[in-house]
């Protein structure tokens, strides 16, 4: 696996790799890898002829100091597990490297209101983050595919949206959730929760599975309230927001019958983290 520090370093290498015509697929990340992260690696191997992922824990999304400090960071481990897993190509910048001093990186694009619900409202300016720097490494990359995942499903929307905007040629492959045995979602994140912590956290995929077979049976308001109630109980999850809203413009929907396709997202307080988790409908 080749280990691209250097901005300059790695768009030189990718320009030969193009040149000899290779097809690249791209899987940006902030490390602390684990499955999911992993699950996005194979595709992308499917889909190309060469891999690249990224691992930069990227300040301008972090609404919160204090989760950006305490972010997990394991890259000699991550890099131990991406030779393992047949990755071609690592890029582990600093802060200056992609965002060289005195350079601009845009970050106001017009995402159509897809930033403005849920994650949009609870962390102001995340988004911003999220499409600065994801524009700027698809712009050092250029790959032929970026694979997201659908656990961060309005970050895949707006990404989708983002290449619509920028009339980039790269495609957006979103790929599954991959969950813990009992249900949890996998995240970087969850290498922070407490024992006891741990052992409640399923109850947010739990309830998110149970408000889906509500449906067509109680009224949508009525079992989102039940639902927001049952995470809360016991004192240890708190609900941030539990909303369902359109599946393609993510406007919020107060009736089962509002939308065809819905996606129900949950944001959840636990110890010291924040989980978030989402089902389609
Ligand atoms: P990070 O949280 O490291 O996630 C990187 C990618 O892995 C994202 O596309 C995310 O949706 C996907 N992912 C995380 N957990 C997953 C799971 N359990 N199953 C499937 N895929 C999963 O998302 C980010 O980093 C950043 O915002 C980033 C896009 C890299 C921009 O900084």
């Amino acid at each position: 696996m080749y280990i691209f520090r250097k901005t300059a370093d790695l768009e030189r290498y990718l320009k030969r790799q193009k040149e000899n015509g290779l097809k690249s697929a791209f899987v940006p990340t902030m490390g602390a890898l684990h499955e999911g992260h992993f699950s996005l690696l194979a595709i992308a191997q499917e889909e190309s002829d060469f891999s690249i992922v990224s691992i930069f824990v990227n300040p301008t999304q972090f609404d919160d100091k204090k989760d950006l400090e305490k972010y997990p960071r394991k890259d000699e481990e991550d890099i131990r597990a991406l030779v393992t897993r047949g990755c071609d190509v690592l890029y582990l910048p600093s802060p200056e490297e992609v965002y060289p001093p005195d350079s601009h990186i845009k970050s106001d694009f017009d995402l159509g209101g897809l930033d403005r619900p849920m994650e949009g409202a609870h962390r102001p300016g995340h988004f911003n983050g999220v499409v600065q720097v994801v524009n700027r490494l698809l712009e050092i990359v250029q790959p032929s595919s970026i694979i997201m995942g659908q656990k961060d499903y309005q970050q895949a929307a707006i990404i989708r949206r983002l290449l619509e905007v920028t009339e980039s040629e790269t495609e957006l492959v979103v790929a599954p959730i991959i969950r813990e045995e009992d249900g949890l979602a996998m995240s970087s994140r969850n290498v922070r929760l407490s024992e006891s912590e741990r052992k409640v956290a399923p109850k947010i995929q739990e309830t998110l599975q149970w408000v889906k077979a509500q449906k067509g049976k109680k009224p949508l308001e009525l079992v989102l309230k039940e639902a927001v109630a049952k995470i809360n109980e016991g004192n240890q999850l708190r609900v941030d927001y539990l909303e369902m809203a359109n599946a393609q413009s993510l406007e919020v929907v107060k009736n089962w019958e509002d939308s065809e396709a819905l996606v129900l997202c949950t944001a959840v307080h636990l110890g010291p983290v924040r989980l978030i988790d989402n089902v389609l409908i």
